[in-house]
């Protein structure tokens, strides 16, 4: 085994006892910590010449989306092939969905071909939940509509632990579309869980009530957040999800002006992090050169995101680590 492996310290012991990730609501603050020490040793797997291991050998994933996905459906492919499992994908709009089938007519016909896991993207809230009571396989949300996207949020949490070690009293700034984002709410949950403390920032027609309920505080002026925060992650505006594109602001200049992230910003504060959970739209949630800055980790919570993913599959397997 290489050095670094050796070194890498076992996480402290924990029952972990969950069999589904559907939110981070479910999960306890050390529930949390045990996926993110987890990570750290897939991270390293990772970083071997051959980085695979034979954790889920014989085990059956299906990969369940219903919405478009780069990062995560890559991610989770990827982390289950460096893992040994069987992969099947399966993609709505190539699928008998188009035909008129249901959702749970599809899962419970993927069910009877076998499958120990399922990764589940979809755009209503609440589909994972859904199909636990469908299939005896585990369930792993990958993003259901505007609720949760609990991976999204472990690998941000395990990206921000790169740069601070401990969390606790660490400020996290949240900024953008955040009436529509799942990142936003998984992130407040578990980030307020282990001790962080999370502002929301954006244009008041797209702050929910529920983030103050959530933990964390509001603001809506983007200098004051930024003088404020040791992590800034901004959020895309999610056209797709506002009925009548931007009804909720009166432009995307206009937007860019009062809540998007320059290259003066990062020269008047000079300590915060810039991560974003991608798609970035360039020039709206921040200037280019601010997504590819040395104070950007927008590519590296790519790289970890396979780490952590590759945790909970094998936390929710059952299976021992190698
Ligand atoms: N961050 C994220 O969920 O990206 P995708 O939509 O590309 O999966």
């Amino acid at each position: 085994m290489p050095e670094e492996i050796e070194e890498i310290q076992e996480p402290t012991a924990h029952d972990f006892n969950q069999k589904h990730l559907l939110g981070l609501a479910h999960y306890s603050k050390e529930d949390i910590l045990y996926v993110l020490d987890q990570a750290r040793y897939f991270r390293e797997i990772l970083e071997r010449p051959v980085p695979k291991v034979p954790t889920l050998r014989d085990k059956t994933i299906v990969n369940l989306f219903y919405e478009s996905s780069t990062r995560t459906r890559l991610s989770f492919e990827l982390a289950q092939k460096r893992m040994g499992a069987d992969v099947v994908n399966f993609s709505a709009k190539a699928s008998s969905v188009s035909k008129g089938e249901s959702l749970k007519d599809t899962i419970r016909n993927i069910s009877s071909m076998k499958i120990d896991m399922v990764v589940v993207r979809h755009e209503s809230p609440g589909v994972p939940h859904f199909l636990t009571r469908c299939v005896d396989a585990a369930i792993i949300n990958a993003g259901d509509g505007a609720h949760e996207h609990p991976t999204q949020a472990l690998l941000d949490m395990y990206s921000m632990r790169d740069i601070h070690p401990d969390l606790q009293d660490k400020n996290i700034a949240i900024i953008g579309d955040i009436a529509h984002s799942r990142v936003v709410r998984s992130n407040i949950i578990g980030l307020t869980k282990i001790g962080a403390n999370v502002t929301v920032c954006g244009p008041k027609t797209l702050m929910p009530v529920y983030v103050e309920e959530l933990g964390a505080t509001v603001s809506y002026n983007l200098e004051e957040t930024l003088a404020w925060c040791d992590v800034a992650m901004a959020l895309r505006i999610q056209l797709e999800r506002q009925e009548n594109g931007t009804e909720l602001f009166p432009s995307i200049r206009e937007y860019h002006q009062k809540f998007g992230i320059t290259m003066k910003h990062l020269e008047k504060y000079p300590d915060f992090t810039i991560m974003h959970p991608g798609p970035v739209n360039r020039g709206v949630e921040m200037e280019s050169e601010v997504a590819d800055s040395k104070r950007s980790i927008i590519l590296s919570q790519v790289t970890n995101g396979v780490a952590v993913r590759m945790a909970i599959l094998y936390l929710l397997s059952g299976r021992s680590r190698v």
